[in-house]
């Protein structure tokens, strides 16, 4: 018989990771990164450390290196020079088998989403698992994975369609699911938001603030979304000139002379997402402009099992 997705425990092997380097603070550490393709060099002595528990937004210009920045931090791109530590794991000088008990504590939601096409919602969520975890049973595999599939917010039917069926907002949600398949600790996304309606944004934004909460992730959220940078970030890191020109608040930030700050954070849009936040702040989101997710109150009583 089928058990209730709510009571399934995470795997083992899921819970805190614990290495002699890490001391619980800063799960990401990143020292003197140079990234460079050919003669194009994107980062330059980049520095930045990230607060275990905070969601930490990461903002600069269309080609500053967000995105190569997060495939550094993941292994995916290795860099020219410098030192990059998740969990106190050196990430850059090792090869991909020696950071396997690293790589599923965390989660990657890719710009873009990227789906497997010719895979269910659910066989999607469950190719991580099948790769960290194959001693799993397929019913088990299949009951995590409809259960990570509700926790986005999803109808549960989502899990068995493909992504073809399903609407930008949803194959969001689905692609959160399979980054959240191993219960990781650390959840890195691309641009989230990208591609959604401000109200399906703003339901998207609530979700990962709410998984972050309940679940203690730390988030590494690349965005260009000054709504979801207002409403749900902790901290903002700014890349600009091939580094982490800073990081901080944003009343912090906005103390920063640097052009680009101000333009980003002081500029007419800066106003308005401040002003939407204030405003969303006496008032709570009422739809989600995706019409078949559903929303994500109960999250806390769907971990607990309450
Ligand atoms: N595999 C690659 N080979 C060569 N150049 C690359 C590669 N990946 C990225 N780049 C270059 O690195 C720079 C930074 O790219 P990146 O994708 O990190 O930008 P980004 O800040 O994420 O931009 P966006 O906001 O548009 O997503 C760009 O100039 C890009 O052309
Ligand atoms: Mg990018």
């Amino acid at each position: 018989m089928a058990s209730d997705p709510a009571t399934i425990a995470p795997p083992p092997e899921a819970q805190d990771i614990v290495t002699d380097r890490y001391d619980g603070k800063y799960p990401i550490v990143i020292e003197g990164l140079q990234n460079a393709f050919g003669e194009n060099v994107i980062h330059e002595d980049l520095a930045l450390k990230v607060r275990r528990g905070e969601i930490l937004g990461v903002v600069g210009g269309s080609g500053t290196g967000k995105s190569v920045l997060m495939r550094s931090i993941i292994g995916l791109q290795r860099p020219t020079a410098g030192k990059i530590e998740v969990f106190g794991r050196d990430i850059t000088s090792a090869g991909p088998d020696e950071i396997i008990g690293v790589r599923n504590h965390w989660g990657v939601l890719f710009q873009g989403g990227a789906l497997f096409s010719t895979l269910t919602v659910a066989e999607n969520v469950e190719v991580p698992m099948k790769q960290f975890y194959p001693e799993l049973t397929a019913e088990l595999m299949h009951e995590i994975a409809r259960y990570k599939v509700v926790l986005t917010g999803l109808p549960g039917e989502a899990a068995s369609k493909y992504p073809s069926e399903l609407s930008g907002g949803m194959k969001k949600r689905a692609g959160l699911a399979r980054a959240l398949a191993l219960d990781p600790e650390l959840l890195f996304l691309d641009e989230p938001t990208a591609g959604l309606d401000p109200i399906g944004a703003a339901n998207f934004d609530k979700l990962i603030r709410d998984l972050a909460d309940t679940l203690g992730l730390t988030v590494f959220l690349i965005t260009h979304d000054l709504d979801s940078l207002y409403a749900i970030c902790d901290r903002v890191a700014v890349l600009a000139d091939k580094q982490v020109i800073a990081v901080g608040t944003i009343p912090e930030l906005l103390e920063s002379d640097h052009p680009w700050i101000q333009e980003y954070f002081n500029g007419p849009r800066s106003r308005a997402a401040r002003d939407s936040r204030d405003r969303a702040a006496e008032t709570t989101v009422a739809g989600d402009g995706d019409a078949h997710a559903q929303p994500a109150p109960a999250l806390h009583d769907k971990i607990t099992g309450a």
